[in-house]
């Protein structure tokens, strides 16, 4: 009889090795490989037993080509919840595994609960709660007031009874809470670690894909902000999203980070109310909670998330420095990018900062990676500097690049679109933004070089 082979597994990037070491060669972590027993050939190994999903068409080792491939069962389950279908890239797909990342008390178990319970009226779900107990999630569905009549509940963590249970009730979809107390026979080790995640995840999303069954597997993020062996998980699923909280902690940002059936980086916006997760329709509005009155420093920017644009305000602070070394300090914005760009401002906008602290901050807690917001950043640090509040009317967007000339971004008419639609009424854009026809109700200036935008000041 083979043994069982025996491997040393990286619990963060999830890199194996065949020998224990104290540091992992590929990510450079210390201390985090752990011992991860594969099954013997003998006992099935990792796969599920032969003839176990008998009964359900289609067999892994089929050979097709492409044009042979049957297309027809393509369509996706809508969850009624627009802002996850937009993440998801326009509906659940059968047969995909995604996975739910965020903090513990994001609202991953809320939001799924809210979905299943609403989806289950008109298919059939299951809701497996590893976490909880059963009584709990019942309360929680009564008190948000959900219809609890059709959805399938069930309290296990061995993801052999559940894949045994799911087969009887043929869910079309399952969602296992959380991935990280579900444990499997065969695997010694504790619920939770990295050869526990990895063989549970690939037996359940085994049979996500034998069964055509949409499996939504949560998964806590770790201290330092991975998914428990992020990389472990990663590879296996189709879509990857996650869950996290803004700074005042009432809002919550799901995003995209893999998906196989759509576009990444995709934002949507709820609110967690006393009733559970709410949909935000109009992120801009929350992004855009601005003082009446105008102040230095702050300018209103068209920043794209995935498919729409929203309006951010960001603001700069910039005063003088009391240390012999003046602090930039970025929220929100890539740290390295200010510092270029403070650069910039002086060598050819020939403003100079360069003994003063600058601090940018955008508000709502949204962290802005386009380079649109280059041109807004300035503008506000200038604002801030020469105490001079810019116009409450002004929405800024365009690249900076190095020699100080303003480069153009993607969809520039959709987000002077989306400025005009909320009142504003003037904006400063790169000049290969500015739209032949113009846009209505709005004033917009073209500018080629960073001087040319300090002139439209
Ligand atoms: P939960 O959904 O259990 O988070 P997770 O499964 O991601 O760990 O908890 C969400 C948090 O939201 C919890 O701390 C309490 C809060 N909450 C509300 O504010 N309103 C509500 O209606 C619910 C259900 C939870
Ligand atoms: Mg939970």
């Amino acid at each position: 009889m083979a043994k069982s082979k025996i491997a040393y597994v990286c619990s963060d990037c999830g890199s194996d090795f065949p020998k224990w070491q104290g540091r992992c060669d590929d990510c450079g972590a210390w201390n985090t490989l752990s011992e991860f027993r594969t099954g013997s050939p003998a006992s099935g190994g990792s796969k599920p037993r032969a003839g176990q999903f008998a009964g359900y068409a289609g067999s892994l080792s089929d050979v097709k080509t492409l044009a042979e491939i049957d297309l027809t069962e393509l369509p996706r389950l809508g969850t009624g919840v627009d802002e996850l279908d937009r993440v998801l890239g326009g509906g659940l797909v059968p047969g995909s595994a995604i996975l739910i990342g965020g903090h513990p008390g994001a609202g991953k178990s809320t939001l799924l609960l809210q979905v299943l319970c609403k989806l289950a009226q008109s298919q059939s779900a299951m809701y497996v709660t590893g976490e909880e107990s059963l009584q709990q999630v019942a309360m929680r569905a009564q008190r948000l007031s959900l219809p609890t009549d059709s959805l399938k509940m069930l309290s296990e963590t061995s993801v052999e009874s559940i894949c045994a249970v799911a087969e009887k009730h043929k869910p079309k979809l399952l969602v296992v809470d959380s991935i990280q107390v579900m444990s499997r026979e065969e695997v010694p080790s504790a619920p939770g670690g990295v050869a526990q995640v990895r063989e549970c995840a690939a037996y359940l999303i085994r049979y996500a894909k034998l069964t055509n069954t949409v499996l939504i597997l949560v998964g806590h993020v770790t201290k330092d902000g991975t998914l428990a062996g992020p990389k472990v998980l990663e590879h296996m699923i189709d879509c990857s999203v996650m869950l996290e909280s803004s700074t005042d902690n009432r809002f919550r940002t799901l995003r995209g980070v893999k998906n196989r059936f759509g576009a990444v980086n995709e934002l949507g916006v709820f609110a967690m109310t006393e009733k559970g997760l709410r949909e935000v329709k109009n992120p801009s509005a929350i992004f855009l909670s601005r003082a009446d009155e105008p102040a230095a420093g702050s300018v209103v920017m068209v920043v794209w998330e995935g498919t729409r644009p929203i309006l951010v305000e960001l603001q700069a602070l910039v005063d003088d420095s009391n240390y012999g070394n003046p602090r930039r300090l970025a929220v929100g914005v890539d740290q390295n990018r200010l510092s270029m760009l403070i650069a910039v401002l002086h060598r050819h906008g020939g403003v100079q900062v360069g003994d003063q602290d600058v601090f940018i901050n955008v508000v709502g807690g949204l962290k802005v990676v386009e380079t649109s917001a280059d041109l807004a950043l300035l503008l506000a640090i200038i604002s801030s500097l020469r105490d001079r509040p810019l116009s409450t009317d002004l929405v800024v967007f365009g690249e900076v690049g190095l020699s100080g000339e303003i480069r153009p971004v993607p969809s520039g008419q959709e987000r002077l679109n989306a400025a005009a639609k909320h009142g504003f009424r003037q904006a400063i854009v790169p000049e290969a933004n500015v739209p032949k026809g113009g846009v209505k109700g709005m004033k917009v200036m073209g500018v080629k070089t960073l001087a040319a935008a300090l002139a439209a000041l």
